[in-house]
């Protein structure tokens, strides 16, 4: 088949199933892959599974393997989050607060390295440990610390955050996105979220404070003196995460671009 008749057999496909903003958002993505892959004999085969895939309301970038995040282009697996906009809000109000002073950093969960990673790009005289639960998680993060030649200024950790068996240090700056959603919220998420995201990167056990908590006594423990600690979390929680954070330190909630309390940003 031709790109034209791809589009024509695509457009005819999806347009039941998705809206206009959706089918041409999509084509986008099946177009580049298919260019990519012109010459591969298995260019129908693939083009069969790939449309199989989406119809079944596998998200995009787990189909194709990537995901764009500011300025940037990452690997993501069944195993990571797919990075979100409002991470790249936090990545943004990073870099706005810190121009060219060095930082020697610290992303908790990381996932893809999609924070870390964007942070180091932009700051070369920056520095980050970054660390997961995920082995499989951390393996495409690595991946993508490869990619962006990082390796030297990126280092890796497999370990849990919420035992406390973490070596003591000295950081100027703590990034969290952790994993925010109590189960009792599952029914109302989107099925592309509950069926193809690993739930260890979005559920909580109980307790929707429980990376918070931790978070504070690393914070304390594990800081220079005007560190800062930057967290995204659940709208819904955002005001007890800084009541918290303010009961030693001084904390401020900063909305995302749709006006939801998102971010809170603490000082030493
Ligand atoms: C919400 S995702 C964030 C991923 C990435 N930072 C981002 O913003 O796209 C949370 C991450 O925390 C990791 N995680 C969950 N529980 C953890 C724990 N106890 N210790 C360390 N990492 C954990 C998950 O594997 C997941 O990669």
């Amino acid at each position: 088949m031709t790109i034209q008749e791809y589009k024509a057999d695509f457009q005819e496909k999806c347009s039941p199933h998705f809206s206009k903003e959706e089918i041409q958002s999509f084509w986008q993505w099946f177009n580049e892959n298919l260019i990519r892959i012109s010459d591969s004999p298995e260019v129908e085969n693939n083009y069969t599974i790939w449309l199989r895939e989406l119809m079944s309301g596998k998200p995009i970038q787990y189909i194709f393997g990537y995901s764009f995040f500011h300025k940037y282009c990452f690997e993501v697996t069944s195993d990571t989050l797919i990075p979100r906009p409002e991470t790249e809000e936090l990545c943004e109000l990073i870099l706005n607060q810190n121009t060219n002073t060095p930082l020697i950093g610290i992303d908790i969960g990381t996932g893809t390295g999609c924070i870390p990673i964007t942070l180091l790009c932009e700051r070369s005289n920056w520095e980050f440990k970054a660390l997961d639960i995920s082995k499989a998680a951390l393996i495409v993060a690595d991946t993508n610390t490869k990619k962006y030649q990082l390796s030297n200024r990126l280092e890796l950790m497999n370990q849990n955050f919420l035992e406390n068996n973490l070596s003591a240090n000295n950081y100027d700056i703590i990034v969290s996105n952790p994993p925010y959603i109590h189960p009792n919220e599952i029914e109302s998420l989107e099925n592309r979220v509950t069926q193809f995201e690993p739930h260890m990167a979005l559920f909580v056990t109980n307790n929707i404070l429980e990376f918070y908590t931790a978070l504070f006594d690393y914070f304390e423990q594990n800081t220079n003196p005007n560190a800062q600690l930057w967290m995204e979390t659940h709208q819904d929680y955002c005001d007890d995460v800084v009541a918290l954070f303010n009961k030693k330190f001084t904390a401020k909630k900063i909305e995302d671009l749709s006006k939801n309390p998102r971010f809170v940003y603490v000082v030493k």
